[in-house]
């Protein structure tokens, strides 16, 4: 049922607060005098000695759960110190990629029932690799299938593009980095803080949601465009690729996601005064080179919308632009759930503007069970 809401993705944005605490209950420790703080992940917790043990680690999915594996990617290198490669699960198969027994490979899916990702899966079962799931249907293929694993919790996901989903993957990957680390004493310091962050976010996530008037007002100024860039780096190249898949399936509008690091390769020779870019530059270790990014889209006259921590616009974009996106700040690698939201909202706005289907994308599934 969609309540008060018109359509069930304006839903499951607003859900997210609490499907977060759903995703998050039972599996943080907060810490006092007799445990440490930590995390507990029921179904990883025999599996774990593994996966530290592993030569690689592969994160296997297909859409936004192939992004969300992506905005993990950082932490989990971080803290395990064990080289991650990402894989789109139809790539992998085309490719029959090498893969070994001492891999971990993870596959990540919301409904479970993915064809591409399912297959993948027999292919890293029939080749050895330690199988890890995170999956939101408990009961699915890939749940049942895999050694082991994490049910996101999430709640039934009905809107076609993915929301709370996405939000909830990020913070079981988060958790999962956590837990292979935790052995680590020169990392403790920073997984305290990341678990304070985890015990914040429905908090800030809550702050976020108040953008969405401002998301509408931004929608309204874009709603005639053709084409919507989203540059991104770090923890949040993923977020401009997420950004960027809910504005072309919802809102039809052309709509891409590029790497920041790569501006001068290609994308560069796109600016002008037209066309809209939004440069993600929120409080990371790659914030001074997004300022750089920046400056150079400027001096090209570029049309820039930032997004950027509340109370950073003036130095993040001194000479201004043409929309500022202020969103709260957390923790570097938790900063992908929050800045999603408003592109979320983005979406959603334009999509209902532009007078599409919000819940259901011409010619698309939520559930793709055909190769
Ligand atoms: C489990 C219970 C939960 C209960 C909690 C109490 C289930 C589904 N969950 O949650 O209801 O409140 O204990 O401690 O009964 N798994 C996979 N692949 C996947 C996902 C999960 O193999 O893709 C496996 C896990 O390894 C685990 C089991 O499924 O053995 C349940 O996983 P999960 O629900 O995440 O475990 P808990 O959070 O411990
Ligand atoms: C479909 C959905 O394309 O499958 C997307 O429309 C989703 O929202 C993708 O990200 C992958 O699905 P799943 O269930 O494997 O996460």
């Amino acid at each position: 049922k969609k309540g008060n809401y018109d359509h069930f993705m304006q839903k499951e944005i607003y859900e997210q607060p609490e499907s977060l605490r759903t995703t998050l209950r039972g599996r943080l420790i907060p810490g006092d005098e007799s445990k440490v703080k930590g995390v507990l992940l029921g179904g990883l917790k025999a599996h774990l000695r593994t996966i530290r043990r592993s030569r690689r680690i592969l994160f296997i999915g297909c859409g936004t759960s192939f992004h969300a594996a992506l905005a993990t990617r950082p932490l989990v290198e971080e803290l395990s110190e064990v080289p991650v490669t990402m894989e789109i699960a139809s790539d992998f198969l085309d490719r029959r990629a090498p893969i070994y027994r001492e891999d971990t490979a993870v596959f990540v899916s919301q409904s479970g029932e993915t064809a591409d990702t399912l297959q993948a899966l027999e292919y890293a079962k029939s080749h050895g690799a330690l199988c890890v799931g995170i999956t939101n249907t408990v009961g699915s293929a890939i749940s049942r299938g895999t050694d082991c694993g994490v049910h996101i919790n999430a709640g039934c996901e009905i809107g076609v593009a993915s929301t709370k989903a996405y939000t909830s993957q990020i913070a079981v990957m988060t958790m999962l980095a956590l837990a292979i680390g935790e052995d680590a004493i020169s990392t403790r310091a920073r997984r305290e803080a990341i678990i304070d962050g985890l015990l914040d976010l429905p908090g800030v996530v809550k702050e976020v949601l108040k953008l969405d008037e401002k998301m509408k007002e931004l929608a309204a100024t874009l709603m005639e465009e053709q084409s919507l860039l989203l540059f991104g780096r770090g923890y949040n190249y993923a977020t401009a690729l997420e950004g960027a898949l809910k504005v072309k399936e919802l809102a039809l509008m052309h709509s891409e996601g590029i790497l920041a690091g790569e501006m001068k390769h290609g994308p560069l020779a796109l600016v002008d005064e037209t066309l809209p870019i939004i440069v993600i530059a929120t409080r990371d270790s790659t914030c001074s080179k997004q300022q750089s990014v920046i400056q150079q889209l400027q001096a090209r006259k570029g049309r820039l919308i930032v997004m950027c921590a509340k109370g950073d616009a003036a130095i993040m974009c001194p000479n201004g632009a043409s929309y500022v996106i202020e969103v709260p700040h957390i923790q570097d690698c938790l900063q992908p759930i929050i800045n999603i939201i408003p592109l979320q909202l983005l979406a959603y706005h334009l999509t209902v503007l532009r007078g599409f289907n919000v819940d259901q994308p011409r010619n698309l599934a939520k559930s793709v069970t055909t190769e």
